[in-house]
């Protein structure tokens, strides 16, 4: 008998890391195959489900990097290393990394968006060689609301790095200014064979994407991936359907020339 999909699953928690006050890593074990771009539905017994993006993927575990917002990411945030937690998945497509294997590559996250694209970034940043060059822009509201600090560093041995901040007192070693105003600055040698990843709040999505095409970008070369309110995870419910697509099932990552019809 296939095993049942929809059944969670008991994982421990590893370890806990703290990026700020509302946003934590929690790595689980889990043995299985998983992609950067997959979520899980992490969940509490009697709290509910939340549908959480791998942040990082590990020997025997995975990172879920997780924002308290409400009734069940609270609860998760009571729990601590050696703690058990439920999930089911992983669930979606994923990120497939044969798509920006010999191209250049330009990566753009705003705020937790750089989570569910930070396997890719963390894969580019081991395999530089499999790139024809890459360039990361990040950006965050402040310095405080930065995510994945430590690993910036090593980022940049690997690839370009803008990291930047709406809004910053003088003494930051960020850049100051939204993500969609370096895009005019990226080098880029053959643009129209060039592929871009965006992940981040609607709106971000849809300026940045529109920067990109301005540039000359070609619509097939870029994937934004996309997060919306949903239950089953696994196209049964119908709630995260936007007319024939379930963005559990056919997404959360989508090529933009279907994917911009989801761009609000
Ligand atoms: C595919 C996918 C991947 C996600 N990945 C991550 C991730 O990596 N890290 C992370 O912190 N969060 C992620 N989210 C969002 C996360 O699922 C919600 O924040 C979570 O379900 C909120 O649950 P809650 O019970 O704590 O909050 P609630 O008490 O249900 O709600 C608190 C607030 O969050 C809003 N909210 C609730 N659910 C969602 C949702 N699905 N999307 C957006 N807003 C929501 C509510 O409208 C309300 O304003 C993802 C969502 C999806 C669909
Ligand atoms: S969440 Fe149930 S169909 Fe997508």
């Amino acid at each position: 008998m296939p095993a049942n999909e929809y059944l969670p699953f008991l994982t421990e928690i590893k370890e806990v890391i703290k990026h700020t006050d509302i946003e934590y890593t929690f790595r689980l074990t889990y043995e299985g195959a998983v992609k950067p771009g997959q979520f899980f539905e992490v969940s509490i017994p009697k709290y509910g489900e939340a549908p959480i993006s791998v942040s990082g993927i590990g020997v025997g575990t995975v990172d879920l990097t997780i924002r308290r917002v409400g009734k069940v990411t609270n609860e998760i945030f009571e729990h601590y290393a050696g703690d058990k937690l439920f999930m089911r998945g992983p669930y979606g497509n994923g990120f497939d990394i044969a798509n920006y294997q010999g191209k250049e590559l330009v990566v753009i996250a705003g705020g937790t968006g750089l989570s569910p694209v930070k396997g890719v970034v963390d894969y580019f940043a081991r395999y530089k060689e499999e790139t024809k060059g890459m360039t990361l822009i990040a950006g965050f509201k402040t310095p405080k609301d930065i995510l994945f600090i430590e690993e910036f560093s090593c980022w940049k041995q690997a690839m370009e790095v803008i990291l930047t901040v709406d809004c910053a007192d003088n003494d930051t070693e960020c850049q100051i200014g939204l993500v969609t105003q370096y895009v005019p600055q990226l080098k880029l040698n053959k643009i129209k064979e060039a592929v871009a990843i965006v992940v981040g709040p609607p709106m971000m999505m849809k300026f940045t994407t529109q920067e990109l095409l301005k540039r000359g970008f070609l619509e097939e070369n870029i994937w934004i991936s996309q997060e919306r309110k949903m239950c089953c995870g696994i196209g049964k419910c119908g709630h995260c359907k936007i007319d024939d697509i379930y963005i559990c099932l056919d997404g959360p990552v989508f090529n933009y020339v279907k994917g911009c019809q989801l761009l609000d």
